[in-house]
């Protein structure tokens, strides 16, 4: 980020305490709250006051229902034939002249066909081959990292491990393998924060991650043997065969599948390193017991929270915890604020890389479009946590971390860190 940028975002107004707000005007849904780590208070004062909340009218989003309790949550996202994913799953609207049709954004039975082609790549065959691959790559980007030198561990790992990963299940060209991370960036960004200057700009290069893309389906198409990556399975599936025909259904599949992939182990990656230096206690008792691995990954993606919400549209008017929710309305369901409900977690805000329920979380969510890729993203992190114990005494935080300034991608731009070594 450039030092101009993050100056400006770091200046940007916001009330850290949101019980100097009347209620009523409440709005969790500012980036700078996300972008300062305040946005827990706001999220705390809405589930105990009003956890099904209706902000009439944001700057940037217009009028939308937080939902923020857990039990609520599941509940919307469990039923999505009265709450639609058709028209976009964050909570500001696409433009209507650059609509990206993806399959996390539609309904049945679209969606389920659309789902079922791709989903293998992520399915536990498809896992048990990915598994030494990854391993291969996390043990060369460990290797590669100088002990007791400052280096941004978001770039030099996170970013590099995740990139690799989307790389093998896209069998995408190594060497070209930035590109998918660009993309990734640029798909989510808001103009004017540090990764694209316009939306012009935002436009002109996702068209060019289509066009690098549409070479790669003929190739992939053109083969009599169809491969197991994802863009052989689109090319030769059943009911996605003919998407070359839809170009942008085609780029918002894409994007998808980067974001999807890319962000959400990223910032999972990130996050573990900032938890267990903020709980040295926790980072103790990961080194006396490494077989704490795997729950404290679904600790890590609790605590986090990748993706801070999904929207729906309501289909028709409904109630929702007391609450008149009209047809047409906008309803985000607040994981990040579900995931610190002390309803079902005990002592939420702690990191507590044994707790006894981490994988209730619902960072992945629920119901038709729970997380396809859930497996790998945890298997990438179970495997990095593993070789990092087996390399290092401490992955040493050594300044402040760098926030994204989104209220959906819910992560780190930088982290300064040392390694120090056994
Ligand atoms: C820690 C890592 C990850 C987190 C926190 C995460 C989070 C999510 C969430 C919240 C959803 C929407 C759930 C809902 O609406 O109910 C989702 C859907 C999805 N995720 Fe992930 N994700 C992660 C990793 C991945 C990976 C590694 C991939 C790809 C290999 C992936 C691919 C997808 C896809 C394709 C969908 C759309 C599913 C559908 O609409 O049916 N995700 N993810």
């Amino acid at each position: 980020m450039s030092e101009a940028v993050d100056n400006d975002l770091r200046n940007l107004d916001y009330e850290p305490d949101p019980y100097k707000v009347a209620l009523e005007s409440l709005d969790p849904a500012q980036p700078a709250l996300f972008f300062h780590a305040a946005e827990g208070p706001y999220f705390d004062r809405l589930r105990a006051e009003d956890p099904v909340h209706l902000t009439p009218d944001n700057e940037e989003f217009g009028r939308y229902w937080s939902v923020t309790r857990y039990e609520d949550i599941k509940y919307v996202d469990m039923h999505h034939e009265i709450f639609s994913s058709e028209g976009g799953i964050t909570i500001s609207d696409q433009d209507e002249d650059f609509t990206l049709p993806m399959f996390i954004a539609m309904d049945p039975p679209k969606h389920d066909e659309q789902r079922k082609v791709v989903a293998p790549v992520a399915g536990p065959r498809n896992l048990a081959t990915l598994e030494p691959t990854i391993r291969e790559h996390v043990c060369e980007i460990l290797d590669s990292l100088p002990i007791g030198e400052t280096f941004n561990w978001v770039d030099r790992v996170s970013i590099e491990l995740t990139t690799r990963m989307l790389a093998t299940l896209f069998d995408f060209p190594f060497e070209e393998r930035r590109k998918l991370t660009r993309w990734s960036d640029v798909a989510t960004a808001a103009p004017g924060t540090g990764i694209v200057e316009s939306e012009d700009q935002r436009r002109a290069e996702l068209l060019e991650c289509l066009e690098f893309f549409t070479g790669l389906w003929q190739e992939r198409a053109s083969r009599k043997e169809p491969g197991n990556d994802l863009i052989s399975m689109l090319a030769h599936g059943q009911s996605t065969r003919d998407m070359l025909n839809r170009p942008m259904e085609y780029l918002g599949n894409l994007v998808l599948l980067i974001v999807g992939g890319n962000d959400t182990t990223r910032n999972s990656l990130s996050a573990g390193v900032l938890a267990l230096n903020q709980n040295p206690d926790q980072y103790d008792k990961l080194r006396a017991n490494p077989d704490l691995i795997p729950n404290m990954v679904s600790e890590i993606i609790r605590w986090q929270t990748p993706l801070a919400h999904m929207r729906r549209l309501a289909l028709q008017d409904t109630e929702l915890a007391g609450k008149q929710i009209k047809k047409g309305e906008k309803v985000v369901m607040w994981y990040v604020s579900g995931n610190r409900d002390p309803e079902v977690f005990d002592d939420p805000n702690a990191f507590i890389i044994d707790r006894p329920n981490a994988r209730k979380h619902m960072s992945f969510g629920f119901g038709i479009h729970r997380c396809m890729g859930n497996r790998v993203g945890e298997m990438q992190l179970r495997i990095a946590w593993e070789e990092i114990l087996k390399r290092y005494q401490k992955v040493e935080v050594v300044g402040e971390p760098v926030r994204n300034y989104s209220v959906f991608v819910h992560g780190y731009t930088e982290l300064p860190v040392r390694l120090i070594g056994k």
